[in-house]
């Protein structure tokens, strides 16, 4: 076989066989067909697209081509969650000890934040002392025994995706549907659950900034999972303003603690029990998803939840005297309100910028050298909805950096104020199961 051929194939909108797919990642992962050869073939597939059968064998390909992780050993339907990425989306922090709490076992492997979107890793880290980098047998061992790990991908997880998802992004390819949803079921059907369910979101502050894209990109996902045997849901959600009012890592966990105590943000809360009811469901735990979302509530009223999720902390080495008391979270230089420079209901909060300023107060990684500020971020004061008089803040600035005022300047601009009452966005779209 010559990769030669397979390029030219799929240049022509050709059908690959699973041989030729599995012979480029292969190949690929291996060192044997170089970058040049790859980029031809991240490009052909953008323009010429993959279907089914060709997403799902590239899936497989590329899941196959590194450590696959045997979660066999741990009693219980073992089930998993993924976002496609938000700004202030801190549900893995509450939806995992939230349905550890009633039984599921959750076995996580998340990842750090880029650019804009933050990541589970990096807001577990702003803990002191915890870690997120277990081995395998200490991973397993603390799913069995406490039913949740959240932890770093180990080495070996979909090495193809590595080098791949590395060169789309220096070759304009990262934004073709089959290689996204391939890139991201490959790593999730390799971390070993029983079940997936995919927090696809859309808007302003996400990948997806159209519903249809959204939509073409869960089915995508979906029917990958089931093609390769797991249980595969997606709800489809809003992310044209930030999740909840905290943006930036300790100040992400501090919401989610209080989101478990039951006294969080509404729209964070009603999205962790729907989702949880979904995974709960999948887990075959209860009789239907009515059932499940008040056993939900039911283990945030009780305090079970949030006992869940200081067990999980202290499992891994963490400080959960900080999670009790949060002013025990390292402090800022400075903390900066935003006020509104007019009267009128707020009718958009643009979550791109909203995470760009946090990423620029110390809180997200430009590029993956950066080192992140724990403490730094954004609280917002208004979501979309709300009135707001000339004067009243809008958000608060957490950050140790000196030249701030710029990036105040850029979180007022993201808030669009208008006379007229505003309509709030359904929090979940749909749901593809
Ligand atoms: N996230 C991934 O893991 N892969 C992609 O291709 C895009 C987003």
């Amino acid at each position: 076989m010559r990769m030669t051929d397979i390029l030219e194939k799929k240049k022509k909108g050709d059908v690959l066989s699973r041989d030729e797919i599995a012979f480029f990642v292969e190949g690929y992962t291996k060192g044997t067909i170089p970058d040049y050869q790859a980029s031809a073939f991240t490009m052909a597939v953008l323009f010429q697209g993959l279907n089914k059968e060709e997403t799902a064998a590239l899936t497989d390909c590329m899941m196959h081509s590194g450590e696959v992780i045997d979660l066999s050993a741990i009693e219980g339907v073992k089930v998993d969650k993924h976002s496609t990425g938000g700004v202030g989306d801190k549900t893995s922090l509450v939806l995992g000890p939230l349905v550890a709490s009633c039984g599921a076992k959750v076995a996580k492997m998340s990842g750090r934040g880029l650019g804009h979107t933050g990541g589970t890793l990096d807001k577990l880290e702003s803990i002191r002392g915890m870690s997120v980098s277990l081995s395998k047998e200490a991973f397993r061992e603390q799913v069995r025994q406490i039913g949740i790990s959240i932890i770093g991908q180990t080495g070996d997880l979909v090495p193809a995706d590595k080098k791949l998802y590395a060169l789309r992004d220096v070759t304009a390819t990262v934004d073709s549907i089959p290689l996204i949803a391939s890139s991201i079921m490959s790593k999730k059907l390799a971390s070993g659950s029983d079940t997936i369910l995919l927090d696809v979101k859309f808007g302003s502050g996400a990948f997806m900034k159209t519903l249809e894209d959204a939509k073409t990109l869960a089915r995508a996902m979906v029917e990958i999972g089931r093609s390769l045997g797991r249980d595969t849901r997606a709800v489809i959600t809003d992310m044209d303003q930030p999740l909840g009012y905290a943006v930036g890592n300790s100040l992400e966990v501090m919401e989610a603690v209080n989101t478990l105590r039951g006294k969080g943000p509404k729209d964070l809360e009603e999205l962790c029990v729907s989702l949880g009811a979904i995974m709960l469901d999948q887990a075959g735990i209860v009789k239907d998803t009515e059932t499940a979302k008040s056993l939900l509530r039911q283990k945030i009223a009780s305090g079970e939840a949030y006992a869940k999720l200081k067990e999980m902390v202290r499992a891994q080495g963490g400080d959960v005297s900080q999670l009790d008391d949060p002013s025990r979270f390292c402090d800022v230089a400075a903390s900066v309100t935003v006020y509104a420079d007019r009267e009128g209901y707020v009718h958009a909060i643009e979550a791109l910028t909203v995470g760009e300023v946090a990423m620029h107060l110390g809180a997200g990684r430009a590029t993956k050298e950066d080192t992140i500020d724990m403490a730094a971020g954004i609280v917002l004061r208004k979501k979309i909805g709300d009135y707001v008089k000339c004067k009243e803040p809008l958000a608060v600035i957490y950050t140790n950096k000196e030249a701030y005022q710029p990036m105040a300047e850029a979180l007022s601009g993201a808030f669009v104020i208008l006379p007229e009452q505003a309509k709030e966005n359904p929090l979940i779209y749909t749901v593809i199961a």
